[in-house]
């Protein structure tokens, strides 16, 4: 088995329809307002879109370098790269290319800014992954990286156990559910500097489909009933507590995205 086989799986025609839908809830648009307020993006700039999924940050990239910039915005699944570009039909300045992260099509100081939401926790070989994305940036170019770690997820429920048991199956569908406590280091030994790192919290009060839990539910239910030793049941009655938690009126979810960003040093 390939280390991208579970991604592609991740990211079938349903799950990259599933993302997108929770990707459009206010939470995340919110968030992708907050993360283009710490990205240098100007019009002209060469800007690249790591892991673009349904296309979301490729389009706003788009807006921001203008039609005398470039956006080339890559990704693994077929299925996320034919939904960003049809979410971009009046943007010749954007180039999709189906491409891994430890390998990407670009020439060396090739950008000027290059962003990534959600991506690199799913890369076995993160390391590897990091000196690829220092390779193909200019001197004094900056990077944007965002991930979860999902020990920051509190989740009220009834049965604390079968929380727990489900967390620890919901953290087998990427390598590194805790990314953001070692990528500080990381960036550093990949050759980037000026590390700067901002938390940007999702709060949910309630569990509608409007908001980002209550898109994730389904998500990491399907995932978790899936695997083998944990089973639909089980993901079905954790379900059930999760929303019971919302008709007593005690819903509560809490999560944290972690935002790093850096610069190639100039030379
Ligand atoms: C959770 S989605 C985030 C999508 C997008 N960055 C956003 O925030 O809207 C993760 C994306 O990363 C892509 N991805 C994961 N591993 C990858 C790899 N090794 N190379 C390229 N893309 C990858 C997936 O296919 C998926 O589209």
């Amino acid at each position: 088995m390939k280390d991208t086989d579970s991604t592609l799986a991740q990211f079938d025609q349903t799950g990259a329809e599933r993302l997108e839908k929770i990707y459009l809830t206010p939470d995340v648009v919110q968030q992708r307002e907050q993360i283009f307020q710490l990205l240098d993006v100007k019009p002209g700039m060469q800007a690249l879109d790591i892991g673009c999924g349904p296309g979301l940050t490729t389009l706003a990239l788009a807006q921001a370098v203008g039609g005398s910039g470039q956006v080339d915005a890559i990704d693994i699944a077929p299925p996320m790269l034919a939904m960003a570009a049809r979410r971009c039909p009046a943007q010749p300045q954007v180039k999709f290319h189906q491409a891994d992260i430890l390998h990407m099509p670009f020439a060396a100081a090739a950008f000027d800014v290059a962003l990534a939401t959600q991506v690199y926790e799913y890369v076995a070989d993160i390391d590897a992954a990091l000196r690829e994305l220092a390779r193909v940036m200019k001197p004094g170019a900056q990077v944007l990286l965002v991930d979860t770690d999902w020990e920051s997820c509190v989740w009220a429920c009834r049965d604390e156990a079968r929380m727990r048991r489900m967390m620890q199956g919901w953290s087998r569908h990427i390598p590194h559910p805790q990314l953001p406590r070692t990528l500080q280091q990381r960036l550093q030994r990949a050759g980037f500097a000026d590390v700067q790192a901002h938390t940007i919290p999702f709060m949910n009060m309630a569990c509608t489909p409007d908001t980002f839990s209550g898109g994730m539910i389904g998500f990491i239910a399907k995932f978790v009933g899936d695997l083998p030793n944990f089973g639909p049941q089980l993901a079905a009655d954790w379900q059930a507590d999760v929303r019971s938690m919302e008709e007593a009126g005690g819903y509560f979810f809490s999560l944290s995205r972690y935002v790093f960003v850096a610069r190639k040093p100039l030379d």
